[in-house]
């Protein structure tokens, strides 16, 4: 059971027993060097505006050869950005849903009329690895999308989780087509 501490009434310090004098003032420098060290930590999460301003990245389509995928950094995070097939469209929009672990239509993770583009966070929904399979000599796991390393996951060419432990599909990034061959991420 853990130890409790009991504070003295202010002016009869020197009443209390010196053992729990001791945890007190222990206990209190530990509050203070807590403090002292989260508040930079808070703060620096707390981006500034002109941080934000900055915050979206473009993204020119054209070099990304069908089957194969780059990685783009928005806000500090992998964004895999893919250009499928279309076998990896079909595959994606053909699988009933009841086999999906988080099961998500491909139609509600691409935009209507650019479905050969995949955009997701390249960021593994287990315990946070970056997965492969961007390049096309990348493993990519037996649905042909990504395949984390860590421990095994696997995700389809539409980003849906198929085999843990990850538990979730990858997350989208907010983005839009500006013209035909070019996004905008942020
Ligand atoms: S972090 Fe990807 S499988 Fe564990």
């Amino acid at each position: 059971m853990a130890d409790t501490v009991t504070v003295p009434p202010v002016g009869h310090v020197t009443e209390a027993p010196r053992r729990d004098l001791l945890k007190l003032v222990t206990v209190a420098s530990a509050a203070i060097g807590a403090g002292a060290i989260a508040w930079p930590l808070i703060d620096s999460m707390n981006p500034s505006q002109d941080v934000l301003a900055l915050s979206a990245t473009e993204v020119d389509l054209t070099p990304i050869a069908e089957g194969s995928g780059i990685t783009v950094l928005w806000r500090g995070k992998p964004i895999f950005v893919r250009h499928r097939t279309p076998e990896e469209i079909k595959s994606a929009e053909d699988v009933p849903l009841n086999q999906l672990i988080e099961p998500q239509p491909d139609s509600q993770r691409v935009k209507p009329g650019h479905t050969q583009w995949i955009i997701v966070i390249g960021i593994c929904t287990h315990l946070g690895c970056v997965p492969l399979g961007n390049k096309p000599t990348d493993p990519r796991g037996e649905w042909g999308g990504w395949f984390c390393p860590c421990h095994g996951s696997q995700y389809d060419t539409s980003g849906r989780v198929r085999h843990g432990p990850a538990p979730l599909n990858l997350n989208l990034p907010p983005y839009a087509f500006e013209t035909d061959t070019k996004i905008k991420i942020g």
